[in-house]
Parts: C-alpha cells; structure tokens; sequence
C-alpha cells in the first residue's frame, strides 16, 4: 500500500493507527467498511490530498450549516485548474453571489414546474422499458435505462434537441471523473474533463444565442426572462447556470436510480416493500435509498475566515472534506444505520447537502427516482441479476456504477 493511501486520524481522544483508505481504487465497490473504521476511530482524518475529513453526522451537519465556511475560490484547489471555466457557477460561490444567482434560477425551477413534469417521465419511463422487453430479456440497465431519464429530463428542459443528447451523457461523464481531486485523475482524465467543459460551453453559448433572438418557455428561456429587482441573468452567468444543471441533473440521477435499484434487489424483503407499496405514509424509499447509498459521496468547505472547529484550529483558505455518505450512517443520527429500511421515518440524511447549498434539483431528482423504481419494479417483478460482476466508475465523488447487467424476467 502507498504511503499517500493510509489515512492517519488527526482530532480526537481516540487516536488508533492508520485506518485503510476509503479513496483507493480497492475501496470503489463498498467504501462503507472503511467510513465506519474511520468514524470511530477519530473525529477527523488526515486524508491523501492534505485535507482533513469528517465522517460523523453532527460536525458535517454544523459545518454546512455555519456561514464562517462556504467554497471560497480557494476550493479550487481540489478542482482542475481548466474547471475555473465553471466558477461562476453558483454551487461554487457564497452569498452575497450566490444568493442572487440561485434566487434567480430558483424561480425557474418552481415546485409547480416540477410536479408538472410527472406525466412526461412516466411515459419515457414505459417507453424505455418497452424498448427494453423488445430486445429480449438481458438488458444493461445503466445505459437502456438510468442513464435515458435523467438525461432526457434535463436536455428536454433546457431546450437541448435529442439528437444531441448521446453527447451530452459522455461530455458529463468526463465531468463526473473531472470533479475528482487533481491527484487522482490521470492526464487523460483531465484532459478529456477539460475538453468536455470547453464543449459544454460552446455548444450552450450558441444555443443562449439562439433563446436571446427568439423566446422559448423552456428552462433556459425562463431563465434569459427571470428578473428580480432589475436584476438578471448575465450571458457567463447563464451559461456557468446551464453546465452546472446540465451536470448536477445527470450523473447523480443516475447513481440514484441503479445504486438504488442495485440496493432493493440485493435485500429483497425491502424491493417486495416497495414494489406492494407497503410503506407507511411518512417514509420515502427513495431518501432512505439515498441515505444508503449516497450518489455525492462528499463535499468540500473553505473556512472563510480563521475559526475554531471541535477544538482544531483553521487559517482562512483551509480546506475540509465532509464525508456525507459516512454521515449517513452515523449510529448517532440513524438507528441501526447500515440496514436498508424503505419504511424508515423521514430521515435527515445529507445525501442532498444542507444549509444554503442544500440541492436545488432533489424535487426533481426524488421524482425521476421514484417514476423510474417503481415503473420499473412494475413491469419486471421478477428482475434479478444477472452473474455478471459488478464494475465501478473510478470516480470518488460521484461514485456509481459502471454497469448494471440483469435480467427483466
Ligand atoms: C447541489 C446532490 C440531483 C441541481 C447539490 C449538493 C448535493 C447534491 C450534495 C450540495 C453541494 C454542496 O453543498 O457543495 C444531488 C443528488 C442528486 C441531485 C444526490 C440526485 C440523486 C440534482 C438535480 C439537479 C440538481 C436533478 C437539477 C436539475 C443542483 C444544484 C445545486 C445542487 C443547482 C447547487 C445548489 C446551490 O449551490 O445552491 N446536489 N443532486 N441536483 N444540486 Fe443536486
């Protein structure tokens, strides 16, 4: 094992060894192990790029939480120097920015606009899985099916036509992979993230073009009209606003519906549950799927001024990971936290983040979420999988699998 790949405890009365590295390749198929070493052992970890973790639920809740920490454009640091392109996105800014922006696109992204979009996935979840049936009965999930909603979702609300959507799903894979830390990306890595980012804004900048000389109700031309007190939407600003929902509605749908569909037929009392609709009224499977399984694995902060946390001192500048996924099975926060229970009341998971920056699109991704498992476990109640082995993306923040293979009846 490299020296980069232990991970040493730093805060807490605990201490204890070095504990394995939840971020090595190894450790893709099931990190879960490592994050529970990891949480008990100590507070913090020192982690291989320089930058202290969190794991337990009340210091990655409060650091959400507490205005003294926010991105702060030292964060990016851990971001590939080209992704600078991508600053203006408001997920990367903090008040006052931030709240102008988000307020603005906000406004686009109403409850109502989304309750509306219900009928739409429903017929393009039946139509995938009609496709599916009719090439027999062995189907690669991820790409027939997880990945055809989300993507089809977003490019339909933006306005993206749908021959132009297979393009869009590949330039947001090099994406997914780009968000990952610098030193664990390999050249080809960065480049092609480089290169998917300098693509995504070209081809918005003329679609912008397009919106400005002739008005659309779609998203992208509800956000060229969305004022506020005079205010509204630059041409950077727009298109930073179009990368970041082109990409945050994409690869983490994804990794919610197969990881989620994954996790129901690996624990098939909870998949029966579901697919009977045997729920009490307030659960949502879907929350508890995220809370399981977290597609955004975790965030960073910037201390945005010097300050104090659990006793450790941070410069402002300093860096910190929060490890949502690790959160979520917090024994303190989740009664027995590594089961899977679809039932589970209303948790107060982190998987959508929480504060100021708490997902805009969880609305939309809890609908897409639900329409495609429960369509699907509809259709197919006898799915299994298949003994193919399972295969994970390299990627560390955006973990999520590479394929899904089973068979639909
Ligand atoms: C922010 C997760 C789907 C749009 C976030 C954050 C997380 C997250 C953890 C907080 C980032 C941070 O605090 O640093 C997820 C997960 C999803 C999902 C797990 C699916 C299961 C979506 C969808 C959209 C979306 C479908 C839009 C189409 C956004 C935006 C932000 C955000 C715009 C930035 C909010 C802000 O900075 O104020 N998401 N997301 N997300 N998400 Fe999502």
């Amino acid at each position: 094992v490299p020296a980069c790949f232990t991970i040493d405890p730093i805060v807490g009365p605990e201490g204890g060894g070095p504990v394995d590295n939840p971020f090595a390749a190894e450790a893709r198929e099931d990190p879960y192990p490592i994050y529970r070493r990891m949480r008990e052992a100590a507070t913090a970890h020192d982690t291989m790029f320089g930058v202290p973790a969190y794991l337990r639920y009340a210091d990655c809740a409060a650091i959400l939480r507490d205005g003294r920490w926010g991105r702060g454009s030292g964060s990016d640091r851990l971001r590939g120097a080209e992704d600078k392109g991508n600053r203006r996105s408001f997920v990367r800014q903090d008040p006052p920015e931030h709240t102008r922006l988000r307020g603005l696109v906000a406004k686009a992204f109403s409850p109502q606009v989304i309750a509306a979009m219900r009928p739409r996935i429903e017929q393009l979840a039946e139509g995938l899985i009609d496709d599916m049936f009719a090439t027999g009965g062995e189907v690669e999930l991820l790409a027939q099916y997880a990945y055809r909603i989300p993507v089809t979702v977003i490019c339909e609300m933006l306005g993206v036509p749908a021959e132009d959507q297979v393009t869009f799903s590949r330039w947001a894979r090099f994406l997914a992979r780009g968000q990952d830390p610098e030193e664990v990306l390999t050249p080809d890595e960065a480049r092609r993230r480089n290169g998917a980012i300098r693509n995504f804004r070209e081809y918005f900048r003329e679609l912008i073009a397009k919106r400005r000389a002739e008005s659309t109700t779609d998203l992208l031309g509800r956000l060229i009209e969305a004022r506020e007190a005079g205010d509204s939407l630059s041409d950077a600003d727009l298109l930073a606003t179009c990368v970041l929902l082109l990409f945050a509605g994409h690869e983490t749908t994804v990794s919610l519906i197969s990881n989620g569909i994954l996790a129901l037929l690996r624990n098939p009392d909870q998949l029966a549950r579901v697919r009977d609709n045997d729920l009490p009224e307030q659960s949502s499977f879907i929350d508890e799927l995220v809370r399981y399984d977290a597609p955004v694995q975790f965030v960073s902060r910037t201390a945005l001024q010097e300050l104090e946390h659990d006793g450790r001192r941070f410069a402002k500048g300093e860096h910190v990971l929060l490890i949502l996924a690790a959160a979520n099975r917090d024994p303190e926060a989740f009664d027995d936290p590594e089961r899977l229970d679809v039932a589970r009341p209303n948790s107060r998971h982190l998987a959508f983040g929480l504060g100021i920056h708490f997902c805009l699109g969880a609305q939309l991704a809890r609908l897409e979420g639900e329409i495609a498992i429960r369509t699907l476990l509809r259709r197919a109640p006898a799915m299994a999988l298949t003994p193919e082995p399972l295969t994970y993306k390299p990627n560390i923040i955006m973990r999520g699998l590479q394929r899904l293979p089973v068979r639909l009846k």
